[in-house]
């Protein structure tokens, strides 16, 4: 396909399954921190927040994967042509540092449980089957990096919400609305197609909003 074709344009918001991913994910990683502090500090909370903590971790891990395809298959909108350069860096090693912590915080707890020989329960009566053979040595470095990770995953939030609302509420440009909504349907008068694009090519990436 030519350089110059329109279905090249760059799109302008993420599609609508990045979009769901992405907040639904954010509630999700977010509450599964929480989760995680009150299993280990709270002994009357501990059983509930632990029958919540696996499932809702492997259905992290799962969403994490069909994130990832979509994130492979659809181009993402680009950032600010004149965000400055060191800006650019931080957004994408943290963006791909949140891919990456999605499957190890998962993958991590899942082995850790493994190798301390517990089962990895999701509800009453289904058990995952393990994923690393019982070692005591294993699970205390499992142990140890999962609570580690829980850590640095955190801070990447934090510092990603910082961000998100930078572009918000100081720089005002795209980079918020691209995730918080889709393209607003223009009407037609107000922006006449050049002749042989079709809506698809008109550089929204966003035919199922
Ligand atoms: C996005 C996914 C996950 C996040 C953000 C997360 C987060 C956390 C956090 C913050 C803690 C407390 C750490 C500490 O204080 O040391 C924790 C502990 C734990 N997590 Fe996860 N976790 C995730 C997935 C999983 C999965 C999938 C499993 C198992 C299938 C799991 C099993 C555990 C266990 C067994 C503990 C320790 C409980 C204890 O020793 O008292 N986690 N997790």
């Amino acid at each position: 396909m030519n350089d110059l074709h329109p279905a090249r344009l760059a799109p302008r918001h993420f599609n609508l399954t990045a979009r769901v991913l992405h907040w639904s994910m954010a509630l999700a990683i977010l509450a599964m921190l929480f989760v995680g502090i009150g299993m280990v500090t709270s002994l009357s909370l501990r059983p509930t927040l632990v029958s919540l903590h696996r499932p809702l971790g492997i259905a992290i891990l799962l969403l994490a994967i069909v994130r990832l395809v979509n994130r492979l298959r659809h181009r993402p909108p680009p950032l600010p042509a004149d965000l400055p350069r060191v800006q650019v860096l931080a957004a994408k090693a943290s963006h791909w540092l949140l891919y990456a912590l999605m499957f190890a915080m998962p993958l991590i707890g899942w082995s850790m449980l493994s190798a301390g020989g517990y089962p990895v329960t999701m509800f009453k009566g289904f058990n995952l089957p393990p994923i690393v053979p019982h070692d005591a040595t294993v699970y205390a470095a499992l142990r140890g990096a999962h609570t580690w990770l829980a850590l640095l995953l955190f801070a990447t939030v934090l510092l990603h919400l910082a961000a998100a609302l930078f572009h918000a509420w100081v720089r005002r440009d795209e980079v918020f609305p691209s995730m918080a909504r889709g393209a607003s349907p223009t009407p037609a008068s107000a922006a006449p197609e050049p002749a042989g694009v079709s809506p698809r090519d008109s550089g929204d990436n966003d035919a199922d909003s």
